[in-house]
């Protein structure tokens, strides 16, 4: 039990370390108006499930270089968005120098609970949203908890991550694993993915006093199969 508490606190840093390594990289592919990836296939079911709204407060997890913060603000939300890579904070800072008026940038940690409830400072969010982020995430119940505290009533957590029944590393598909690879090919170094059975991540969200109201699989054009998920959980009342 303890090595593989040591095992996971090593990996988490380990992916800390490789998104700190990879943000310029990543901030450069991504540029301001994001890629074909996220402007094709993440972005149409998400926004129809935030559904958002002139004067929202949404949460936006993981943002990296902040192309779907700024997205947010241009639907007239008001945004605090936070990554735990500094570098990557920083590089989104400059990068949305003319939305900074209506996007809070803040580094956090999602696996903290303390620092979570930190950031929100007594605030409630209308929404949350996690673009592409989950399966980067080293321990995601943290995060879901923190949720269920600083969303407010009926507030609801929009999430798109890899599909984990077709993404799944290998033939093992119920147990959680953690697997190398790549988000863009090129970048400088290869970063971690942690693998969860979609029960995983659904129970820990029914835990958390969530239900799933939203739910769909996106497939690459043209494929037969998906490649990503877009879930919408919501706060029950
Ligand atoms: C694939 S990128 C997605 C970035 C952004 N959401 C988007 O769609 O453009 C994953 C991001 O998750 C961040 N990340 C991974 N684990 C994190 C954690 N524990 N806390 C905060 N951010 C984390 C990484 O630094 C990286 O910026």
């Amino acid at each position: 039990m303890l090595t593989s508490i040591y095992n996971m606190n090593n990996k988490h840093k380990e992916s800390l370390e490789a998104w700190d390594t990879n943000a310029e990289f990543w901030d450069s592919y991504m540029g301001d108006e994001s890629n074909f990836f996220h402007c094709d296939l993440v972005r149409p079911y998400t926004e129809r499930l935030l559904d958002v709204q002139i004067g929202d407060l949404i949460l936006d997890i993981a943002c990296g270089n902040g192309n779907f913060s700024e997205r947010l603000t241009q639907f007239g939300a008001k945004v605090v968005a936070f990554d735990y890579s500094d570098k990557m904070v920083e590089l989104a800072r400059k990068r949305r120098v003319k939305a900074l008026d209506s996007i809070e940038f803040k580094q956090c940690d999602a696996t903290s609970w303390n620092e979570l409830l930190a950031l929100a400072n007594g605030r409630k969010f209308n929404k949350a949203v996690a673009n592409m982020a989950i399966m980067d995430i080293s321990d995601v119940e943290p995060l879901f908890k923190a949720l269920s505290e600083v969303l407010c009533v009926s507030g609801s957590f929009v999430f798109s991550t890899h599909h984990p029944c077709f993404t799944q590393p290998n033939e093992d598909y119920f147990s959680s694993c953690i697997h190398k690879g790549v988000a863009v090919e090129g970048q400088p170094v290869l970063q971690n993915y942690y693998h969860r059975s979609m029960q995983d991540i659904f129970n820990i969200a029914f835990k958390n006093g969530f239900y799933v109201d939203g739910f769909h699989e996106v497939p690459f054009d043209g494929e037969k199969e998906p490649i990503i998920m877009i879930v919408r959980v919501t706060k029950k009342q």
